[in-house]
């Protein structure tokens, strides 16, 4: 992790303050939140949006994706923002579906349980003391230890167990999933959660992380051995580039882990996969799908990347000490950010859709939601709208 290149951030002149953004304005942005949240009430209690939608319109599926807890999260930070017990019931009801899930395994053969079972049950748990979804959240943790190989250290993100394709394959996005190891350790009082979380973040900041402070999409491990074997791409350009969401998902997970080891490395990491993703945006601060493309390119742009690592640059501002400079910068650069996505990529100009942040990628290699909302992308969004407007308790 020591060897892991810092490169001070070019843009500094713009970053060292904040944008012009009224506290009007955020609440603007929240309000426009709502209303499309109002707008999908009714179509999404029993069902979920698809994890991106088709022409702007999330389709409607059952609770099958990685992504369905994105919807019932944005839920209970609507909860949160306006005490209307309308979104609480609506994220009530979606828990018997998280239950049945988890349950029945189905579905059930990914490290995206985090993603799932955080933003749901864990959320329901923090925000009311909801046993039964604490239950359910503790079933969904017993099931991603199940996908832990102690010799290598870490969680497997896809597929069977014993799928040479798969097997030992560990993945950047996997950092949001670990919180909920950390807090199924907390309640439980079990340390074997948490010890798994802290050692594939230890195995993710070693040998997902390059020399130049970019990120692998996914590497695999030797399981039987323990020892690393190779980096590979799934959703980025190419096996060497650096696909942008990667980088963001780095940018807000390392920091998570941090919250539940202390580990202050962690921090120092994540300041220079920062200044990496910062150093390579367009002018209008929202990536393209790749970081290996530059301004003046026709690829398509990824607004979920911004809305990913606006929320990790606030979350690792928040914990450096007052006198350090970057702080403000960081902070600055996520407004800057969320300014930027606000004005000039909602779906507001879009009355057509139901989506919240227009002009994501899902997964450019495999054609899937190109230039489409994805959920995961507005759900950041409104956390990073939420984070800057109150003092947010994390759900991860
Ligand atoms: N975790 C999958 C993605 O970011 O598309």
């Amino acid at each position: 992790m020591s060897n892991v290149h810092f490169e001070p951030i070019n843009n500094l002149e713009l970053f060292n303050k904040p944008p012009q953004w009224e506290q009007s304005d955020v609440e603007k942005a929240i309000q426009f939140v709502l209303s499309q949240i109002d707008r999908n009430l009714n179509t999404f209690t029993e069902q979920f949006p698809d994890a991106a939608s088709t022409g702007n319109v999330y389709p409607a599926i059952g609770n099958i994706e990685w992504t369905s807890g994105f919807w019932t999260g944005m839920l209970w930070l609507a909860y949160e923002v306006t005490g209307d017990e309308k979104y609480r019931q609506t994220a009530e009801i979606q828990l018997s579906s998280y239950r049945e899930r988890a349950e029945q395994r189905l579905y059930t053969d990914t490290h995206d349980l985090g993603f799932l079972y955080s933003l749901s049950c864990v959320a329901a748990y923090k925000l009311t003391g909801n046993e039964e979804a604490k239950r359910i959240a503790l079933l969904a943790a017993d099931l991603l230890m199940e996908r832990y190989f102690d010799k290598a250290g870490i969680v497997q993100a896809w597929g069977a167990l014993d799928d040479p394709e798969q097997q030992g394959r560990m993945i950047i996005d996997c950092n949001l999933n670990l919180p909920l190891l950390y807090w199924a350790s907390e309640i439980t009082g079990n340390p074997a959660y948490a010890e798994a979380a802290a050692r594939h973040i230890g195995q993710a900041a070693r040998y997902i992380v390059r020399e130049d402070a970019s990120t692998y999409h996914t590497f695999y491990m030797d399981v039987n051995s323990g020892g690393p074997k190779f980096g590979r791409t799934h959703q980025g350009y190419a096996d060497d580039s650096c696909w942008a969401r990667g980088q963001a998902w780095g940018i807000y997970g390392f920091p998570l882990s941090y919250i539940y080891t202390g580990d202050e490395s962690l921090l120092d990491l994540t300041k220079k996969l920062s200044n990496y993703y910062l150093n390579r945006l367009p002018d209008d601060l929202v990536a393209y799908w790749d970081l290996i493309f530059q301004e003046g390119t026709e690829q398509e742009r990824d607004t979920s990347t911004g809305a990913v690592a606006a929320c990790g640059l606030l979350e690792l501002a928040k914990h450096l000490p007052m006198l350090d400079p970057s702080k403000r910068i960081y902070e600055n650069a996520a407004l800057h950010t969320l300014k930027a996505l606000s004005e000039n990529y909602t779906a507001a100009s879009a009355p057509e859709s139901n989506g919240i942040l227009l002009h994501g990628v899902y997964n450019k290699p495999r054609g899937m939601g190109i230039d489409e909302c994805n959920i995961w992308g507005d759900y950041y969004y409104f956390e990073a709208l939420v984070r800057i407007s109150k003092d947010w308790q994390l759900y991860w």
